[in-house]
């Protein structure tokens, strides 16, 4: 079959370049302009990478028109029925879904790597105890490779392997454990009886003065959750993963890059956004519309957190999981759920609202992933600066798997974009006399 090409032609000179159309294996076709600078002298344009693949991947496939969001070929909603948290890590990680002894020998290879090197604590006794636990994950992150030299060459698949595994073994260790030094109370360690989604529930809230006993319920719900925050393509973060370990940085230094990417409050920031936002709702007392008109004015920065998405100009589908799960949560919880009834019922009331409204309609604004998922963590009893810890605990395996895939790639080069610059042409240096 022939190749399909694009012509550009550039009218001024006359020359022209056959640039070629490549094919996904679902998606839009993609116009490989790599030539264009090398025939025709130009660059591209566009900021915000609003029509630019800046990689191949054969991971996570989305399609935002349609809601749709699938991880190695899986819909999002089947894994998150049937699958677990540990089955979509190797599923992200190894690219199949695992036969039974692979899982078996993954969870305990996952459970083997959770303890945290013992000088890791006193890391934690630099940070002062009212740092927000992202600046503390931010540090103790990039702070692995001091502790892990082994398993340190990139190029090598099998320490590839090694280092990941590291990584989302000591995450919910390392996230635990910036909560209990907020708090002021001893660490807990990892136990190889508890599943992973358990020992990070034990890990934050366990007492060394009583047995804590893991609430079945929580556990799966947070399951469920780490599932839809597994992956997500190209985004913000994970783009900083990628182009921090196209220098050939550690894994380590890499994902800690990721992190700090995420904590903003347009990506994994947003549900602690979320719930800050509906408190001020409840207690304004002020009616709904009042929030979507100023989300409305452009006059005002004010934005409906959880609603918006570069890529999905329909339902999110991890957010219609996510409201099911929170509703299925308080109602299971019964009377100590209530407490979080008023806030869940302001939300969907709000997207009602929203949904109901010409500028988020036209704009194609539908609540995300973040729109609902702080709900559910409070009613766990999360605080919420844990809430983007979560988030990134949950896209470490997103992360990871990504960088994996380019560094297997003989073809990977350093990201290097380049820019429109309009700025001062060449002038000569005043001396400060004469400015
Ligand atoms: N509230 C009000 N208006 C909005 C919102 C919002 N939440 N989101 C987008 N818009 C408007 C925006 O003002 C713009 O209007 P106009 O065309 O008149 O200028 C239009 O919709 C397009 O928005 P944009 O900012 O150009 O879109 P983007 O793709 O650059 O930004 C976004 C996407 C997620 C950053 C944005 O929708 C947003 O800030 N949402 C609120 C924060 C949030 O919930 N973030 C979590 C994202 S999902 C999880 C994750 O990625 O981590």
């Amino acid at each position: 079959m022939s190749k399909q090409m694009v012509t550009v032609i550039d009218h001024a000179t006359g020359k022209q370049v056959d640039l070629e159309v490549l094919n996904p294996t679902d998606g839009p076709k993609t116009i490989d302009v790599r030539k264009l600078y090398k025939e025709l002298g130009y660059f591209t344009f566009d900021p915000g990478f609003m029509s630019t693949a800046s990689c191949w991947s054969k991971i996570t496939y989305l399609d935002g028109e349609k809601g749709i969001l699938r991880y190695r070929g899986y819909p999002i909603e089947q894994l998150a029925e049937h699958s677990s948290y540990m089955e979509v890590c190797y599923l992200l990680l190894h690219g199949e879904l695992p036969q039974a002894d692979e899982l078996h020998t993954f969870e305990e290879g996952i459970k083997d790597r959770s303890m945290l090197h013992e000088a890791v604590k006193s890391f934690y006794n630099g940070f002062r105890r009212d740092a927000h636990p992202m600046a503390t994950m931010v540090g103790v992150v990039g702070a692995l490779s001091a502790f892990y030299h082994d398993h340190l060459n990139i190029h090598d698949p099998e320490q590839r392997i090694v280092s990941a595994m590291r990584l989302i073994a000591k995450m919910p260790t390392i996230a635990a454990w910036s909560y209990r030094y907020a708090k002021g109370w001893p660490f807990v360690y990892p136990r190889k009886d508890l599943s992973y989604a358990e020992n990070f529930l034990h890990m934050m809230f366990a007492s060394p003065m009583e047995p804590y006993d893991v609430d079945p319920l929580f556990a799966k719900a947070l399951d469920v959750i780490m599932i839809l925050h597994a992956d997500h393509e190209q985004n913000a973060s994970t783009s900083t993963v990628r182009l921090t370990g196209s220098s050939e940085a550690n894994p380590y230094a890499a994902v800690a890059a990721g992190i700090a990417a995420l904590w903003g409050p347009a990506h994994g920031g947003a549900n602690e956004a979320v719930i800050r936002m509906l408190n001020d709702i409840l207690e304004s007392g002020k009616p709904l519309q009042h929030f979507v008109d100023r989300a409305k004015d452009k006059n005002d920065r004010f934005r409906l957190m959880g609603f918006g998405h570069r890529v999905y100009k329909s339902f999110d589908p991890r957010a219609v999981i996510i409201r099911q799960i929170c509703h299925q949560l308080l109602n299971n919880l019964g009377p100590q759920g209530r407490q979080y009834q008023k806030l869940f019922e302001t939300a969907m009331e709000l997207e009602r609202v929203a949904l109901e409204d010409d500028y988020f309609k036209s704009r194609n604004l539908y609540p995300n992933v973040d729109f609902y998922s702080g709900i559910i963590f409070l009613a766990m009893g999360i605080p919420l600066n844990m809430f983007t810890v979560l988030f990134a605990l949950s896209r470490t395996v997103g992360w990871i798997s990504q960088w994996n895939e380019m560094m297997g790639d003989p073809q990977s080069r350093i990201g290097r974009p380049r820019q429109l610059y309009i700025g001062e042409t060449e002038r000569d240096y005043t001396p400060m006399e004469a400015r």
